[in-house]
């Protein structure tokens, strides 16, 4: 099949979250299986140039609803995978992907409206027939409807769409203008279309639109039909339920394994764990800690949103650096007030504690394989990839049941030695000192369980040619 990935983000060339992982490790694994998968972003001022880019032809017409625009079409290869970028200065040319200093571009709507219409126009200038669009989040939602729209170019007119929700929380809002804007018909405004509380809701029209709907776990999947996870779209989800569907991610082994990373100083594997010790000696070095291989390091590395439940941790962590013989490293950057939090501790408990505020794809693959523990108190967490991550370098996760961490996390039981990590269901700071207070008293305690849960973690399989599998069953059944 032909299959073409949108999306606002992808590994190796611009990442802001697992978004990025996801797009380019499915598009791969999907190659792997035959498939003519190809991926198209928009070409940001901040793109790593990991592989050499070519541009395709003149300019690129595209047919916004006011009038036509010219784009720049160009073009490279990942792994055997054709990746495109769009080239359009005026929306993209800028240092971040959504907005800078943890908040968002005003003109988010327009940038994203006109990626994916340029999308469209982008398969004709192409003459290439993809026999689905797979969008991604509501930076790509408002595919599915311009694929409804007679409008669209016609090589597109047996094109299906996919829509995989990575995170329900992100709507996409905008003024009714958007549908004059990218060449939507007015009576899309309605609520069983794109209206919701008088104006566009951007992922409603994803989920109303697109052929399939799929989400990145199984739990997740459920959660968002609820009142609770749903963000205000779960009657629409509900609405769809026949066509929702859960696929838990993987992740790309040929990135994250600790016996190839390129990242860190001693690879390791189930039968060579002893090395993993080096790793934890040079994060400890790294980042200034007292060199002890006896104290457990437990490790964060996370965007700073609400999402993930760190303004719960930061309330406890003093009481955890207080009371327990541990070493935190936290690497990660958003909120400013959580930054600013996770430093201000660091300073009252300077050899406990370090934290640095930034993005940075060396340091976090140092800190999966050099910490003992991996902490992610989410409120909800869609599949989340760092548990699996963690597992894979035997660091244990200790996870919060929500999401695709309860379908990939297996508690520890005490009495048997099983489970692949720690797992506790509230969002209290007594619920994360108990079970980090737990962790530490195994670490200690229980050496010989730690072990054999960190090689059962390393043993799971969590590739993708699995996942990529349920997506090609969902791709054959649209088309
Ligand atoms: P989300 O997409 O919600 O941020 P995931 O767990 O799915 O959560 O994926 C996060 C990805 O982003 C992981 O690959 C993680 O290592 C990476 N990441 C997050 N913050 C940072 C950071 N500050 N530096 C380096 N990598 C980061
Ligand atoms: C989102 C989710 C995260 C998921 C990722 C990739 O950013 O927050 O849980 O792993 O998308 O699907």
């Amino acid at each position: 099949m032909k299959i073409l990935l949108a999306a606002s983000e992808c590994e190796p060339y611009v990442k802001v979250g697992g978004l990025g992982d996801v797009v380019s490790s499915l598009a791969v694994a999907l190659r792997k299986l035959g498939h003519d998968a190809r991926i198209v972003l928009p070409k940001y001022g901040n793109i790593n140039w990991v592989t050499e880019c070519h541009a395709v032809g003149g300019p690129m017409i595209v047919n916004m609803g006011y009038g036509v625009e010219f784009a720049q079409l160009l073009e490279t290869t990942y792994n055997d995978v054709t990746v495109y970028f769009i080239e359009f200065n005026k929306y993209f040319d800028r240092p971040a992907v959504y907005g800078e200093f943890g908040g968002s571009y005003d003109d988010n709507w327009q940038r994203f409206a006109f990626f994916s219409r340029a999308v469209l126009d982008m398969c004709a200038f192409l003459d290439w027939q993809p026999d689905v669009i797979h969008c991604n989040d509501w930076p790509t939602g408002i595919i599915p409807p311009l694929l409804s729209v007679y409008n669209k170019p016609d090589i597109l007119n047996n094109t299906k769409s996919i829509c995989t929700i990575h995170k329900m929380a992100h709507h996409g809002y905008a003024p009714k203008e958007l549908l004059r804007f990218v060449g939507l018909y007015d009576h899309y405004w309605h609520p069983f279309a794109m209206e919701a509380c008088n104006a566009i809701n951007v992922m409603k029209g994803a989920l109303q639109f697109a052929d399939k709907i799929t989400t990145v776990s199984s739990s997740y999947a459920k959660e968002i039909m609820t009142k609770e996870g749903g963000c205000g779209l779960d009657d629409v989800l509900r609405y769809r339920a026949n066509d929702l569907i859960g696929i838990c991610n993987g992740i790309n082994d040929d990135i994250w394994s600790p016996e190839h990373d390129k990242f860190i100083p001693k690879n390791y594997s189930v039968r060579t764990l002893k090395n993993k010790s080096v790793c934890k000696k040079e994060l400890q070095n790294m980042s200034g800690l007292p060199q002890r291989d006896e104290l457990p390091i437990f490790a964060v590395i996370s965007r700073f949103f609400w999402q993930k439940g760190l303004d719960v941790l930061c309330y406890v962590l003093p009481d955890i650096l207080r009371d327990m013989a541990v070493q935190f490293v936290v690497l990660g950057s958003g909120e400013h007030d959580l930054e600013q939090r996770f430093l201000q501790i660091s300073k009252s408990f300077p050899e406990k504690l370090f934290v640095k505020i930034g993005f940075d794809n060396a340091l976090s693959h140092l800190i999966e394989a050099g910490s003992d523990f991996f902490v992610m108190p989410s409120r909800y967490e869609p599949c989340g990839l760092n548990q699996m991550y963690s597992m894979k370098y035997g660091t244990l996760p200790i996870v919060r049941a929500t999401g695709g961490l309860i379908d990939t996390v297996e508690n520890y039981d005490e009495s048997t030695g099983n489970g692949t990590g720690f797992v506790f269901n509230d969002l209290t700071s007594s619920a994360i000192y108990n079970t980090i207070g737990w962790a530490c008293y195994t670490f200690f305690n229980k050496k010989s369980q730690i072990k054999v849960m960190q090689k059962r973690g390393m043993k799971q399989d969590f590739s993708w040619r699995k996942s990529a599998k349920m997506y090609e069953k969902i791709y054959r059944a649209v088309v």
